[in-house]
């Protein structure tokens, strides 16, 4: 187990990745909370930040208890840190210390260094530099413009280095934090999705004993291997509930229950279909939608709930990001927001106790886990897909019409893109349905239909994206079948906007 201590890098989160990409366990934790009890973790790494260490508002967090202690790697702002608090110097650059660099110095003989040789390129991105190394340092790598780009200290097991192991651009990042954590720390590489399942089962049965819990399956790939990792540790006890809102894909409330159903799983479908619809008539404003979808989500979550008796416990496929407790560096570590409840006032099912297997994982890590128990490759690749569903690709009010058109769009559009090999491709793809009619002409009739718009992505977090550079040949193939096949539409225009500046979603 190895501590992150973060400081507020853009990049902590990525330090954690490649650790377990090497099958090493390993946790952030912010660096004004530093936990209690260090005796759990073999080694710690010491993250950015975009704070100066010489500013007063920085980071500044006493590391008696781990300095010379425990193996201890400090990286960019860490390596400034541990420099400035002991007898180095650190102070702006006046070179361009930016991007792109290549080692031009490396120490003979160090472990530490082991398969890494002059010229290896490394990612730098800091506005400070050490101008001295600090007691007892001995310098280990150099570039052209860095001259202090690593040391280490004497008689400890501490190393420090001024660029970035965890991004892509540092090629031989990985074989560092390697050298680190398993040659130096002594630490197995023994965290893979195998012994991940079997812990995680083996303590989510001491924890909920003989109890009952409720989990809502969405369909997605969280839910689903929450799901899958629950009931292989307490069987029938885990109640899965999967609600048809009737704003899914076309079929796929069915054909998803039959996916359940087919794992074993203790899954009820509920057919909410037209609680929804009723509720969204005559609703154009997005916010609106998506608050009123998630009412009536939750009156009906709440509904079937209350049928299994006497459980203890709601699960949820939390992932790690979300629990991850971010360090605002601007004003300080950033203030836990707590929303008060009114306890008196939630749904009963709001007050069972919570238990999400997930939450220490990333959502790669939640597929690779999926795949070792067995869950369908297919499943595991699905796009993500909103939880409002095909409400927030209407544009304006919600008939039930609009959304039998919108289904068939989406699924020539989506089937069209795994037949031509294109679906692992794009992050995420739908079909929008335009609040507008435009001219068009079948046979020597003039039409006056709906205009649908096909958007693909790529993306790795939904946060920033592109639209794909789709083939013309399959767009042009797509559009034909569509206006062919579904009654209703005449015209299909393709998005080509970034986020940002527009968004994935049109609502
Ligand atoms: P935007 O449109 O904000 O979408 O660029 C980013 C990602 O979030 C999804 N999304 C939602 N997911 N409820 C959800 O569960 C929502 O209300 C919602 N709005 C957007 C979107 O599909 C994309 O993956």
């Amino acid at each position: 187990n190895v501590l992150i201590l973060d400081f507020g890098s853009q990049y902590t989160q990525l330090i954690a990745r490649r650790v377990r990409e090497l099958n090493i366990y390993c946790e952030i934790h912010p660096y004004n909370k530093i936990p209690q009890n260090l005796n759990d973790f073999k080694a710690v790494i010491l993250s950015g930040s975009p704070s100066s260490v010489r500013s007063e508002e920085a980071p500044h967090p006493d590391l008696s208890e781990i300095r010379g202690k425990k193996p201890l790697l400090a990286v960019c702002y860490g390596a400034q840190y541990l420099a400035h608090f002991s007898g180095g110097l650190v102070a702006p650059s006046n070179t361009r210390e930016y991007g792109r660099a290549n080692l031009s110095f490396i120490k003979d003989g160090e472990q530490f260094l082991n398969g890494i040789s002059e010229g290896s390129q490394v990612w730098m991105s800091h506005s400070d530099t050490i101008k001295e190394l600090p007691e007892n340092a001995v310098l280990l790598a150099s570039t052209k413009d860095v001259e202090n780009a690593a040391y280490k200290i004497e008689g400890e097991t501490t190393f420090a280095i001024q660029f970035h192991p965890e991004v892509y651009h540092s090629t031989d990042g990985t074989l560092l934090l390697k050298n680190f954590l398993v040659d130096i720390a002594n630490i197995e590489q023994n965290w893979t999705p195998n012994s991940f399942v079997e812990s995680t089962v083996s303590d989510l049965k001491e924890k909920i004993g003989d109890d009952k819990v409720i989990l809502g399956l969405s369909g997605g790939v969280d839910s689903t291997v929450a799901g899958v990792l629950l009931h292989k540790a307490i069987g029938d006890n885990l109640h899965c509930i999967f609600v048809n809102n009737g704003l899914l894909r076309k079929d796929e409330f069915k054909s998803v229950l039959q996916q359940y159903e087919g794992m074993g799983l203790n899954v009820k479908g509920v057919d909410a279909s037209e609680r929804f619809l009723n509720a969204l008539e005559g609703i154009s404003d997005p916010e609106t939608k998506r608050k009123t979808i998630g009412r009536v989500f939750i009156e009906v979550f709440d509904d079937e709930a209350a049928k299994v008796e006497n459980a203890k416990w709601l699960a949820q496929g939390t992932i790690y990001p979300d629990v991850i407790e971010s360090v605002s560096v601007n004003g300080g570590p950033s203030a836990t927001i707590k929303s008060h409840h009114n306890v008196g006032g939630l749904p009963d099912f709001m007050k069972l106790q919570v238990v999400e297997p997930l939450r220490m994982i990333f959502k790669d890590e939640v597929r690779r886990v999926g795949a070792s128990m067995g869950i369908d490759k297919e499943l595991l690749g699905r796009h993500p897909f909103p939880g409002p569903g095909l409400a927030i690709r209407i544009l304006g009010d919600i008939t039930s019409e609009k959304v039998r058109i919108l289904q068939e769009v989406d699924a020539i559009f989506i089937n069209g893109l795994k037949e031509y090999g294109l679906y692992d491709k794009v992050w995420q793809a739908g079909a929008i349905l335009l609040p507008v009619n435009s001219v068009g002409v079948m046979g020597d009739e003039r039409t006056y239909e709906k205009v649908v718009a096909l958007r693909a992505v790529e993306s790795t977090d939904g946060m920033t994206a592109d639209w794909v550079n789709l083939p013309y040949e399959f767009l042009q193939n797509i559009s034909n079948k569509i206006i062919n096949n579904v009654k209703g539409v005449n015209r299909v225009v393709y998005d080509i906007s970034s986020k940002p500046p527009a968004t994935i979603e049109w609502e």
